[in-house]
């Protein structure tokens, strides 16, 4: 994580906001941002370097990298490409994942696909955002949402009972207009004018992207328990994309999900894109909340519109 904390205090000095707004209708208490000279692919060799140390293996024994983001350094090379040489894993192959919110489960599900295929033995997956760089701090609307941060994982072929047990993906390109930013790619490429409009900002139709979340969440989470032959009740985890509090809290109320099996940390980080659900797994790791051997249930949902799920025994 950044060390740099935004407040919704200091967010009701830059629009006009309140810090009661933002906690009622999202969750939101401070979100991380980036110092001007920190990218995407600075904060990912962090949880990349983490991840490695803590599965105990070198950037050498890497086959794979793979970098979920929706804020790459630049367009190319990919974001993938510029951690595999910082982190000097020579035999990685190397590319970013663009899947919005949804990016690190849709890499979860790659990797995967390529362990079963017997291709590789290590794969690092790394969901990482900058999303203070495309966010636009006049638009109330939207400004109040996002931050900044990394999580990475690292998959290995093994054949205990650990590991990823099913994955659901899913797009729905109809809403493209929900959630998208106009310019900066080749339908607009970047000008003074596109810049002038702020058009280089996230541009999002905030309840049209609520109704979606809470409609596809409960979608997402039969579609990975049916083939494993496994029922709500044998989750211990649930990992839902942290979009809005609110969403969670609705959805967990429509499946009749125990509150206490949600894990949550939107109040301290926001909205932070593919980086969500990986950091949270980190912290209810190192704080002895995820313990091996448990059942873990991840939902994205996000541009695209892109949703999928993961359902993983914990564990080496
Ligand atoms: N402070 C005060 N008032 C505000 C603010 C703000 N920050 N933002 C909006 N309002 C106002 C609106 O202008 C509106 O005023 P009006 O009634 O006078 O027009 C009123 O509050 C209600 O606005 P709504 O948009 O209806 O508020 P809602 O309860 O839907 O909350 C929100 C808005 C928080 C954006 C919510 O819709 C949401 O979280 N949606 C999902 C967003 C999401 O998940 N995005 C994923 C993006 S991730 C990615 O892929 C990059």
């Amino acid at each position: 994580m950044p060390d740099r904390i935004l407040t919704n205090q200091e967010l009701e000095s830059m629009v006009d906001t309140t810090d009661e707004w933002i906690i009622t209708r999202t969750g939101i208490r401070e979100r991380r941002i980036c110092q001007p000279d920190c990218a995407t692919s600075d904060l990912a060799v962090l949880a990349a370097e983490e991840a490695m140390k803590d599965a105990g293996i070198e950037a050498g024994d890497l086959d794979l990298i793979l970098v979920a983001t929706v804020t790459p350094d630049m367009v190319f090379p990919s974001t993938a490409c510029l951690l595999q040489g910082r982190l000097g894993a020579e035999k990685a192959a190397a590319f970013d994942l663009s899947a919005g919110c949804t990016g690190f489960i849709y890499a979860l599900a790659v990797a995967d696909r390529f362990l079963a295929a017997g291709d590789y033995r290590y794969i690092l997956v790394v969901g990482a955002e900058t999303l203070s760089r495309i966010t636009d701090y006049t638009d109330r609307n939207t400004c109040i949402l996002f931050g900044d941060g990394a999580g990475a994982v690292i998959l290995g072929r093994g054949s205990g009972p650990n590991g990823i047990l099913s994955t659901y993906l899913a797009a729905d390109g109809s809403g493209e207009s929900l959630l998208y930013i106009p310019a900066g790619g080749s339908r607009m490429p970047a000008s003074h004018q596109t810049v002038d409009d702020h058009l280089h900002y996230i541009r999002m139709q905030g309840n049209e992207v609520f109704r979606f979340a809470v409609t596809v969440i409960p979608e997402c989470v039969s579609k990975v328990l049916e083939p494993a032959g496994l029922s709500i009740d044998e989750v211990d985890h649930f990992i839902f994309h942290q979009a809005n509090i609110r969403i969670l809290q609705t959805a967990v109320k429509r499946m009749k999900i125990p509150w206490e099996k949600t894990i949550v940390n939107i109040e301290r980080y926001g909205n932070m894109s593919a980086a969500c659900i990986p950091l949270a797994i980190a912290e209810a790791v190192n704080d002895g909340i995820i313990r091996p051997g448990q059942l873990l249930l991840m939902v994205g949902f996000g541009a695209g519109m892109t949703m999928g799920s993961a359902l993983v025994r914990w564990g080496r």
